[in-house]
């Protein structure tokens, strides 16, 4: 892994891959937005291993325009994270600018507008990728934010609702109304994560505008960052999915290759950022739910299961500790060549 402190000198002396209007960004593989994911921990992990923008977790328009309240928390950012992307979202274009103003205060360098969340309770009452079906409030919302703010306004949308796949309207109207990069989830509402992603519909979204597109769907390898780039042309690739629990995605490493002894280090570098960030126990208890991703088709389901009820950290360690030790020894009773682990 590369410190995060060498990253920042190598993106010195590099040109930037693709701007977000005259926002540079340095690199074509981005950690997704992902509620629950993508907080701060998780984002200056895959910093630090390399992922080149980060989007917060989405926040909804109306619950920034009252007094503080938790879900603010959500639009923090460390000061060395360039681009810092604030997802936002809403069904009112007045009140997601009212909401973009106040926090343009905390100095994101982009606002993006979530435009593909299918769940009932954000999609059902016209926000996420319930604003596909409404181009007039595409259009406003576009037009206002773009001339009202100072950073790039962005959007991330899907393939459309259903069947209608309306994508290269919604594109260019987001395009003629002043946004700056279009991110696509190449999925409709209907399919939510099922299914193949489409990447042909991003190739076809890439062709039609000529704003940054970012590709998304389905990259689980660093052979399907190369697949998907070299497919649709797109000028980034995003990972969702793919990257909980594989940070070395953005390093472009195969996850396989990953030793126990690096997919500790990263485990470790993780928990302690959680727990900076959150304290205790709620950074360790939140910690919970990546857990089993690090070890995916390793042997360690009794360690693990105390792991998860443990709020004790000294607790946790020692446990973690144990399951080390386990996995080690299992690894080289196994002998070279001998995989214990996916
Ligand atoms: C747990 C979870 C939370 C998500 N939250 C968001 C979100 O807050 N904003 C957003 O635009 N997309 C969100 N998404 C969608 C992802 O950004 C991405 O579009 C989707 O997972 C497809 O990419 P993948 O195949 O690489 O996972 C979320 C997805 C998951 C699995």
């Amino acid at each position: 892994m590369t410190s995060e402190k060498s990253m920042n000198d190598l993106l010195i002396d590099r040109e930037p891959v693709f701007w977000v209007r005259d926002v540079p960004v340095y690199g074509d593989v981005i950690l997704s937005p992902m509620a629950g994911y993508s907080d701060v921990p998780y984002r200056s992990l895959c910093r630090a291993y390399g992922s080149s923008m980060h989007y917060t977790e989405f926040v909804p328009a109306e619950a920034l325009l009252g007094r503080r309240n938790p879900l603010w928390r959500r639009l923090d950012k460390t000061a060395d994270e360039n681009p810092a992307v604030f997802q936002i979202f809403g069904n009112d274009a007045q009140m997601i600018l009212r909401a973009a103003k106040r926090i343009e205060a905390l100095e994101p360098h982009i606002i993006d507008i979530n435009m593909g969340c299918s769940t009932r309770r954000v999609s059902g009452r016209g926000a996420g990728v319930g604003m596909m079906l409404q181009p007039e409030l595409v259009a406003e919302t576009f037009k206002l934010l773009s001339a009202h703010l100072s950073v790039p306004v962005t959007g991330k949308i899907r393939l459309g609702w259903e069947d209608q796949r309306n994508y290269i309207d919604i594109a260019r109207i987001m395009e003629d109304n002043g946004a700056a990069l279009i991110a696509m989830h190449g999925r409709t509402k209907e399919q939510k994560y099922g299914d193949v992603a489409d990447w042909d519909a991003i190739a076809e979204l890439k062709q039609s505008v000529s704003v940054p597109v970012i590709g998304n769907g389905d990259v689980r390898s660093p052979a399907d960052i190369d697949r998907m780039k070299s497919h649709t042309g797109c000028d980034a690739v995003m990972v969702g999915r793919g990257a909980i629990g594989n940070p070395w995605i953005f390093s472009r490493r195969q996850r396989e290759s990953v030793s126990f002894v690096e997919v500790m280090q990263a485990l470790r570098l993780h928990q302690g950022y959680m727990v900076d960030y959150y304290g205790l126990p709620h950074g360790l208890i939140l910690f919970r739910k990546h857990l089993r991703y690090y070890f995916k088709g390793l042997p360690v389901k009794p360690i693990l299961s105390q792991m998860v009820v443990t709020e004790d950290l000294e607790r946790f360690n020692q446990l973690l500790a144990e399951l080390e030790a386990s996995v080690l020894f299992q690894l080289e009773a196994a002998g070279p060549g001998n995989r214990l682990a996916w």
